[in-house]
């Protein structure tokens, strides 16, 4: 079983951006606890950090036949990306959102996911647990599936 990971823009600066709101972990550091409980599961992941929607939308239509399932942080595409949105429902892989933070006690323009109408659903505010829940989520998933 293989899960695609995708960070979108500015999660390239984690460990540094916003500590309050973010926390100290940098995406290496989460890829690697990402990595750590995909092999207690039995599962591969890939991951993949943009800055740019277009080559998110691209990461997307390759996952098409590639992998089982999508881990996806749009961060800001979140709340204006119909493009991302339009990806993850033309592949039609099961995904799962996850946020660092919980964009619901934040400014109201966060409120908003275009994205998470489309996913089998959204973890958000637990910081880096959130891509762990996420993954385990997503694994758990996959495999009642698979039955
Ligand atoms: C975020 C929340 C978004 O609103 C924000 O634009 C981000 C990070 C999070 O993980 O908490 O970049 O997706």
């Amino acid at each position: 079983m293989k899960i695609l990971v995708l960070h979108g823009p500015n999660l390239n600066l984690l460990g540094t951006r916003e500590p309050g709101i973010y926390g100290s972990a940098t995406l290496a550091d989460i890829d690697g606890e990402l990595e750590k409980l995909a092999a207690e599961l039995g599962v591969a992941i890939d991951s993949f950090q943009s800055n740019s929607e277009g080559a998110l939308v691209d990461a997307i239509q390759n996952a098409m036949g590639k992998v089982n399932g999508i881990i996806i942080n749009p961060a800001a595409y979140t709340h204006t990306s119909v493009a991302i949105r339009d990806a993850l429902t033309a592949v039609s892989l099961p995904a799962v959102e996850v946020h660092l933070s919980n964009i619901h006690t934040r400014e109201s323009f966060r409120h908003t996911s275009f994205t998470s109408p489309v996913t089998v659903g959204q973890i958000i505010g637990f910081g880096p647990d959130s891509y762990l829940l996420g993954l385990r989520a997503l694994v758990g998933i996959l495999r009642r599936r698979a039955q």
